[in-house]
């Protein structure tokens, strides 16, 4: 391990971390509910009491994919770094507690970390703790939504820009969304590359308790969302009524996750009501699984070249590495 204050050199940045204008969220929230069926973006996941969930997700002995992705880093990390090349800036997306990365900076070597996320309250508690640690180390947090767009700020430089986004979260978009996804991360890399965390396509036997562990994490997780729904659009849901589903759809490649009404339920919201019959679901989270084939084809679709991969010892998780 190099110090951290070895890392680099310049002074933390102050930066702000615009969340979403609440109408649009708002706007978006009522048209899911209204569908048919009923659809809920998993951005909505993460008020700061869901981030602090999913961290705890992590820690469960069925949640194999943070081990496995750093079992993937631990074995192969000098490999994926001299893959990676020269990382000047290293763009974290949904950083969340940041851990990820800060495992990697003595590999990386960093000058500037810019970790973006939706939960930017969660954000900014975490990036207060690493500046202690890393005092030298230019940081420069956004609160962004970048399921539509993705932008950074005109003073991070475009040369060796290098991209991370672990943990599969690419896995929760469509693949059409995965693909427009790694086109507006190729199109901020003109000369740099990704680290990318894809989870694999495996035996329903070991996905579906990682995302219905038996501690009920994961189910209160996705309960949660309903009390982040209630305060974003002043709605009613009480989470009594609503039970936690996660199914392996293998046609599509996909874990489901769901929210299924335990009875009939109305849910109403200053602009409107829904009424669910009991058994009705609301679809709260998408997370594809992917084979090593498919998922290199997307990323030489996006313009990556260099694809390479590695895997975790049973096969289960890789981190593809790509150039730009
Ligand atoms: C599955 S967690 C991964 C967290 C961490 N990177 C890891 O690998 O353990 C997904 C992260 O992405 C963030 N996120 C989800 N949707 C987002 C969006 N549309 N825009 C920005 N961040 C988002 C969440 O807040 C969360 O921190």
């Amino acid at each position: 391990m190099v110090s951290p204050s070895a890392l680099l050199a310049c002074p933390p940045t102050e930066a702000s971390a615009p969340r979403l204008p609440r109408q649009a969220d708002q706007r978006e929230l009522q048209a899911g509910l209204l569908d048919r069926p009923a659809h809920i973006d998993p951005k909505f996941l993460y008020d700061a009491l869901g981030s602090s969930l999913f961290s705890a997700i992590t820690q469960l002995p069925e949640y194999y994919p943070t081990r496995c992705e750093a079992e993937i880093f631990e074995r192969h990390g000098a490999d994926i770094a001299r893959h990676a090349g020269t990382a000047q800036t290293l763009v974290d997306l949904g950083a969340g507690d940041c851990a990820k990365a800060e495992r990697l900076f003595p590999a990386l070597r960093p000058r500037h970390y810019v970790p973006v996320d939706i939960s930017a309250d969660y954000l900014q508690a975490a990036v207060r703790r690493l500046r202690l640690s890393y005092p030298e180390l230019r940081i420069t947090p956004l609160g962004q939504d970048f399921s539509q767009s993705l932008s950074l700020p005109a003073d991070i430089p475009e040369a060796g820009r290098l991209f991370f986004y672990p943990g599969s979260s690419i896995g929760n978009l469509d693949p059409d969304g995965a693909l427009a996804m790694l086109e507006r991360i190729r199109a901020l890399c003109p000369d740099g590359g990704l680290l990318v965390g894809v989870d694999l396509v495996k035996s329903s036997a070991i996905l579906e308790p990682a995302y219905d562990d038996a501690l009920h994490l994961t189910a209160a997780f996705n309960l949660n969302l309903l009390r982040h729904v209630n305060a974003v659009l002043d709605a009613d849901f009480d989470v009594d009524d609503w039970r936690h589903v996660a199914l392996f759809d293998r046609r599509r490649s996909r874990i489901e996750m769901h929210l299924e009404a335990r009875r009939n339920v109305r849910v109403a919201w200053p602009e409107g009501e829904r009424l669910f019959a009991a058994g009705e679901r609301i679809h709260t989270e998408n997370s594809y699984k992917f084979t090593p084939q498919a998922f290199t084809a997307l990323l030489e679709r996006a313009g990556f070249a260099s694809v390479r991969h590695w895997s975790d010892s049973r096969g289960w998780f890789s981190v593809f590495g790509a150039r730009a």
